[in-house]
């Protein structure tokens, strides 16, 4: 059991998840119906879903800003950690995955905090920057990789000093440190990676991990100014 294996860390996984999780039929009908509905699965894993809904709760965040819905599996971790009036604004390109997303948020109890907003971020997130509501008190970027610089400035834009961004798979199974990759996903995952490093509005840091979806890792980022 000590070998650094992929089996292994899939093991691990389902031993934490048995010991720390509780059964959680909301989250199991809606990875279900996100799998039966064709969708990748791609979504966190449970224990990193919780993982964010610690963190929303640690941080006492009460606006809530996600790029890439998916089947709302992210989501619903994130809307049960809000308070009754805050809210999450996740955006998703494809209508058909907004669609199921849709379906597992009622069926998770949470739909009415959550605004599921159709289209590509880019074109999105000017629109709800300028709609003039509060900023946003937590930011997850985990949309197409090739972009996550550009939803990074936007997140900063539309949160405050003190939001916390966090920026999903950033490690991609070691190829971020390859620097011969041609992969857009890790030359767009370079250039948010250097824009963390360099932009004075916020400070950052990155954790690799291992589990069941293999060896990645996320960035976290707070605002300092903005
Ligand atoms: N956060 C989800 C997983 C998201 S997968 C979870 O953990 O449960 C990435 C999602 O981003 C996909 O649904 C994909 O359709 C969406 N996406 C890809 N490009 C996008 C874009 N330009 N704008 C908005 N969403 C995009
Ligand atoms: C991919 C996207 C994700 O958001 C993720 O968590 C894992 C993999 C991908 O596009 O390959
Ligand atoms: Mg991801």
């Amino acid at each position: 059991m000590a070998d650094f294996t992929p089996a292994n860390w899939r093991h691990v996984d389902d031993y934490l998840a048995t010991t720390l999780l509780d059964d959680d039929p909301a989250v199991t009908a809606a990875r279900a119906a996100s799998l039966a509905a064709g969708l990748p699965p791609i979504d966190v894993t449970p224990l990193t879903g919780k993982f964010l809904n610690l963190l929303v709760r640690m941080t006492r965040a009460r606006r809530v800003l996600e790029v890439g819905t998916l089947g709302g599996h992210s989501t619903i971790w994130l809307a049960r950690a809000i308070p009754r009036d805050g809210r999450v604004v996740t955006l998703e390109l494809e209508q058909k995955h907004a669609d199921v997303a849709r379906a597992n948020l009622e069926r998770a109890g949470v739909s009415e905090q959550v605004e599921i907003v159709v289209g590509r971020a880019a074109d999105t997130l000017p629109r709800i920057a300028a709609r003039g509501d509060e900023p946003f008190d937590l930011v997850f970027i985990d949309a197409d990789k090739q972009s996550g610089s550009v939803y990074l400035d936007w997140a900063i834009r539309i949160g405050h000093p003190g939001t916390v961004i966090v920026l999903d798979n950033v490690v991609r199974a070691g190829e971020v440190a390859n620097p011969g990759s041609n992969d857009p996903m890790v030359i767009g995952t370079w250039r948010a990676l250097e824009f963390l490093g360099s932009d004075p509005r916020v400070d950052a840091t990155a954790l690799q991990t291992v589990g069941s979806k293999g060896w990645d890792g996320m960035a976290i980022a707070v605002v300092v100014e903005n």
